[in-house]
């Protein structure tokens, strides 16, 4: 429960949730996601919504906070995922909180789900491509160990990693 009383509820993502995940995607401002996706997009076409919410389990965890309301209405706060790399040593993680559910520790708390996954799957390696003006997500990544590589000058891009060891 969250300090306004809202409530939500953690889960894998599940196929149904194509429909809650584009009309969530509505709440983000072109902001959150450009931080996101690294590029705008305007919408989540159904097609792009189906291949984030199926999952391969061997390959990929994703975790959703759904609000605790009636399916038809309840949005989804919060997406966090890993993807395996083709050698099965590394993973490469997203996420997204939405804008009114923010500094409430939920970040932290879904990072912290999927560096568990990835040491249960006995990885080496889990990282992330983050915005170098993206300063919140950076900071968020060092607090829980990762090391910020340098940045890539054209893209504007870090490389945040964490050794699983
Ligand atoms: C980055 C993001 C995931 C953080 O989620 P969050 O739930 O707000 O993060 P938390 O509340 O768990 O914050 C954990 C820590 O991260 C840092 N942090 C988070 N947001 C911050 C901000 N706006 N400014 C500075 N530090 C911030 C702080 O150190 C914070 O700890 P504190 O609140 O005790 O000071 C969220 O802002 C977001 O979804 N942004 C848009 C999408 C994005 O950037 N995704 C990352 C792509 S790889």
């Amino acid at each position: 429960m969250l300090a306004d009383g809202q409530r939500l509820i953690m889960r894998p993502i599940q196929p149904n949730d194509v429909e809650r995940l584009q009309r969530s995607f509505k709440t983000l401002s072109p902001h959150d996601v450009r931080m996101r996706f690294m590029h705008p997009l305007k919408e989540l076409t159904p097609a792009f919504a189906r291949q984030l919410t199926r999952i391969d389990p061997e390959r990929a965890f994703a975790l959703v906070l759904v609000e605790a309301k009636p399916p038809e209405e309840a949005l989804i706060g919060a997406v966090a995922r890993v993807a395996l790399d083709d050698d099965g040593r590394e993973a490469e993680f997203a996420i997204v909180v939405g804008p009114d559910i923010r500094r409430f520790g939920l970040g932290r708390y879904l990072m912290k789900q999927l560096i568990n996954w990835c040491r249960e799957k006995r990885l080496e390696v889990l990282y992330g491509f983050i915005l170098q003006e993206n300063r919140p997500m950076q900071k968020l990544a060092e607090e829980l160990g990762f090391e910020i590589g340098p940045t890539d000058e054209d893209t504007g891009v870090v490389l945040a990693r964490l050794a699983l060891d």
